[in-house]
């Protein structure tokens, strides 16, 4: 059975048995300061079993693209080396909110694998949770009554917290949970050993293929235990290992999942890849399958974390990526022998496989593959040079070790993999300090984890069961109640408090835009709010400082002048996206926006550098678009659907519901949750400030609208007119400056000659004062000359004759330089280097410089020293 159908298959049985079906969330998670990125189904569906928000319906069913690659959930390091673990993988789930619980979610997931996958059923065998006093949750009779309905007893396994008790990360919902294993390994192995004894035994062929989860518990800040409002099923299945089992193979990687894009490896290295059926390998071939299965594995989780809109960066998610990425490029460059970037040509695989059922990666297939091809060039660069830094330390190594010290700043400031470092090391015959290296490694994560230490207290809740409405489009003050208050420690904002209110006027951070800011303000006391983020679905207001009473009413009051701004810029931002993809071509789709109240960022994908037309056709665009006045029209709640279909604008790595907002202002549409202007004319005017790359195949354009732009062109005047003061106020100030230009290359000719004769005259005194010592021509003086009249007095000089070592200084407009020139004969002769020479006594005038062995000048800043370096210079003769 081919994966998309095995993929479609199980949509099907979740459709028939009344679950919605849903797409998979973007990758990269927005909005949940406890998870980076998606690591698992229910990760979208969180809200929903906390109560705070409604799902569309109680039974939800999709594949999910998820990525366990840090945080709790992390198998980053162990990708390659086994055959079924992955950094993204596709996870297939079915979810009851408040709706099914156990007997239907075991019962549905046998039949599907049994009935319709065909599974045997002597193959599969189930877990279940024994219970765990200290938490005071009993063993899951239940389950294990529903199993012994389905299937013989000995082949029900009980399994303890760490195996059959799900937690998504620290806090948040969680329960026991009951897996179904699968054993796929030959009829004889079975008959050697038990396949019931391999379970949770890491076995690459007894392998868990799903995980039931009853969410009951939210797991709370303090580590304890809460019952959940309602009772639901989260369920999770590995579809790769789901694969392996129904395509009769022993490996993920055998399966079609994989396979292309390992014959694509193996025809770009002209390697071979040997399937897990093939037994007694080499040693070296064992190294080259894991680096094939390294890279076609990270490839995906790096090209799909890019179509949805996370580029590779030196922070946060992005750095993410750029590890796991840099990891698959070492893999290659140490065992697959590849010096220049291919991983990219992997993408175009990827979306040929992957594309009808993610869309995202086809369309974006152009983006995604320059950007990985830009990385790997660069990575392969600093592996160049990490190789010869390398090769210094090794130089400079008294013994058999090498410094862990050392490897740890490659390490650190070149990103040089400490196991490459390792290895080479090894074939060089040396060690290296394993316990250095991890003592520097320590101290710095001790060091960047108490910069970021966030400590979270639990929710008080004021106001139970309340979902807070959002009221800001429509008002900017409303009269609200506090619902819920937490305290929030870190070293990075100290303490902060964060209220949610029962209704509120406050836009959340989002869309690019920033949060609002504004006061709550009772009878007694004002309150200022900083900043307004979301966190899921629920709206947090950051303070200071706590109300005194929090059992009041306040008003909830909008800093309407910011928000205004912001407005303007968001607007413009719309306008400018619209210009961009109507001058430069639809292929532009932003990747990126940030809207303040001082001006906007837009990131959009674009392959050159944009032309001073181009940039003057968006401004005139986006102009002629304020200046016609175009009235907001905004449709709230239409379906999304609908919305694409009248041309709306949406975009990758967004999450969008089933009703979406729409902004329009003329033909530009977008779905959009921000704040607008209500005419563009508000807008006032707009104006680039700069256009510039910001990874490969992604431009930056930033610029200014309104009161920004005032004080723009009111800078610029204000310059203007004090050139215009300087130049002694001419009627016309161009006219004056390019007289005063010409007045300037006149003057400077002028000059030109005249030094041209001093240096002549010069020379006429000077031969006289040349001494001989020790066979040596020799001049040391100062002279009042520019830097370029000693040049040319050295030059002449220095053609009268042999053996002539002429040190001359001088002091133009109180810059000291010394000028050094050697006859060609000194320097083969006497060793006398011009370069060296000027290094040395340039000590005296506090300065350094350099040049060749017959010339060479050092300028400096101490003129006192010039008599001391020239009576030094002797020396070099002497
Ligand atoms: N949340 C569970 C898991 O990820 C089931 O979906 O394993």
């Amino acid at each position: 059975m081919k994966s998309q159908d095995v993929r479609k298959q199980f949509l099907d049985f979740f459709a028939s048995n009344g679950h919605l079906i849903v797409p998979s969330a973007p990758i990269v998670l927005k909005d949940d300061p406890t998870l980076m990125f998606n690591n698992s189904g229910m990760a979208q569906f969180k809200e929903y079993f906390l109560g705070n928000a409604t799902p569309k319906s109680n039974r939800i069913a999709d594949t999910q693209k998820c990525l366990r690659v840090s945080g709790k959930h992390n198998d980053l390091e162990d990708v390659g080396f086994d055959t079924y673990h992955h950094t993204m993988f596709e996870m297939l789930g079915n979810w009851s909110f408040g709706d099914y619980f156990k007997k239907e979610a075991i019962n549905w997931a046998w039949q599907l694998l049994t009935e319709v996958y065909k599974i045997p059923k002597e193959n599969l065998y189930v877990s279940v949770f024994e219970g765990n006093p200290d938490e005071n949750v009993p063993f899951d009779q239940e389950a294990w009554d529903i199993w012994k309905e389905l299937i013989d007893e000995d082949r029900i396994i009980l399994g303890n917290k760490k195996d059959n008790f799900w937690e998504m990360g620290d806090q948040g919902p969680c329960g026991p949970c009951s897996e179904i294993h699968v054993d796929i390994r030959s009829a004889e192995e079975k008959a050697l050993v038990s396949g019931k004894s391999l379970v949770n035994n890491d076995h690459p062929q007894v392998v868990e293929i799903w995980n039931n989860v009853f969410m009951e518990f939210n797991r709370k800040a303090d580590g304890s235990l809460e019952k959940l409002p309602a009772q639901h099923v989260d369920t999770g299945m590995g579809f790769e290992r789901l694969c392996m089992a129904l395509q009769g193979k022993t490996s993920n990687y055998d399966t079609d999942v994989f396979t292309p894009l390992i014959e694509k490896v193996e025809q770009i290295t002209g390697l071979k890849y040997t399937s897990n059926e093939v037994l007694n390998i080499s040693e070296e071939q064992n190294k080259t399958n894991i680096a094939i299965r390294v890279v076609v594995d990270h490839v995906r989780a790096v090209a799909f974390a890019i179509a949805d809109g996370q580029l590779p960066s030196n922070t946060g998610a992005g750095y993410v990526i750029r590890r796991i990425l840099r990891r698959a490029i070492r893999y290659g460059f140490t065992f697959l022998n590849t010096k220049e970037p291919f991983i990219n040509q992997l993408v175009a695989v990827l979306a040929n496989q992957m594309g009808e059922f993610f869309p995202e990666i086809k369309s974006q297939q152009q983006l995604v593959t320059n950007v990985i091809r830009e990385e790997e060039a660069s990575f392969l660069r600093t592996l160049d040079q990490g190789l010869q830094l390398l090769e210094n330390v090794v130089a400079e190594t008294k013994g058999a070790t090498v410094s862990g010290t050392k490897a740890f700043e490659l390490y650190d400031t070149f990103g040089f993999p400490i196991d490459l470092t390792a290895l080479i090391l090894r074939e060089k015959g040396f060690e290296l300090d394993e316990a250095g290296f991890n003592a520097a490694m320590q101290e710095q994560k001790t060091r960047s984890r108490a910069a970021s230490e966030v400590s979270t207290e639990d929710w008080s809740v004021l106001i139970p069961g309340n979902v807070e409405t959002f009221v800001g489009y429509d008002q900017s003050e409303s009269d609200v109640k506090i619902t819920r208050i937490r305290k929030v420690d870190s070293k990075k904002d100290g303490i902060l408090y964060q209220i949610v209110l029962d209704n509120t006027p406050f836009y959340p951070e989002g869309g690019g835009q920033v949060g609002d800011k504004g006061t709550l303000v009772s009878a007694n006391e004002t309150i200022e709010i900083i900043d307004t983020k979301k966190e899921n679905n629920l709206i947090l207001h950051f303070t200071k400082q706590l109300p005194e009473n929090v059992n009041v009413g306040f008003v909830a009051k909008v800093n309407q002048d910011l928000r205004s701004l912001s407005s303007r810029n968001h607007s413009a931002t719309h306008l400018m996206h619209q210009a961009l993809r109507s001058i430069l071509g639809t292929h532009v789709e932003q990747k990126g926006s940030l809207v303040n109240p001082n001006y906007l960022r837009f990131d959009f994908s674009h392959f050159a550098k944009m032309t001073e037309t181009e940039l003057q056709q968006v401004e005139d665009f986006v102009n002629a678009r304020i200046q016609e006045q175009l009235p907001l029209i905004e449709r709230r709640n239409i379906p999304f659907a609908q919305a694409v279909q009248e041309g709306a604008m949406a975009l990758f790595g967004e999450k969008y519901g089933d009703h979406v907002r729409a902004i329009k202002f003329g033909e530009s549409m977008e779905l959009c949750g921000g704040i607008h202007v209500k005419n563009t004319a508000e807008i006032w005017h707009f104006k680039i400030v700069s256009e510039g790359a910001v990874a490969a195949g992604i431009r930056r354009i930033e610029a200014i609208t309104s009161d920004a732009v005032k004080a723009h062109f009111a800078s610029y005047e204000n310059t203007l007119n004090e050139v215009k003061t300087a130049l002694k106020n001419p009627q016309d100030i161009l006219k004056a400056v390019h007289s005063m230009q010409e007045e300037n290359a006149k003057l400077t000719k002028q000059i030109e000659a005249l030094v041209k004769d001093k240096v002549k005259n010069l020379k006429a005194s000077l031969i006289a004062e040349i001494q001989e010592i020790n066979g040596v021509q020799f001049l040391a003086k100062q002279v009042d000359l520019n830097p370029e009249g000693a040049k040319d007095l050295a030059y002449e000089l220095g053609n009268l004759g042999n053996n002539l070592f002429l040190v001359l200084a001088t002091a133009d407009e109180e810059k000291p330089m010394l000028t050094c020139y050697v006859s060609k004969e000194l320097v083969a002769e006497k060793n006398l280097n011009a370069g060296q020479v000027v290094r040395e006594l340039g000590k005296f005038i506090q300065g350094g410089g350099g040049g060749q062995p017959f010339f060479a000048t050092a300028g400096g800043k101490n003129v006192a020293g010039i008599q001391q370096a020239l009576e030094k210079a002797v020396e070099f003769v002497k």
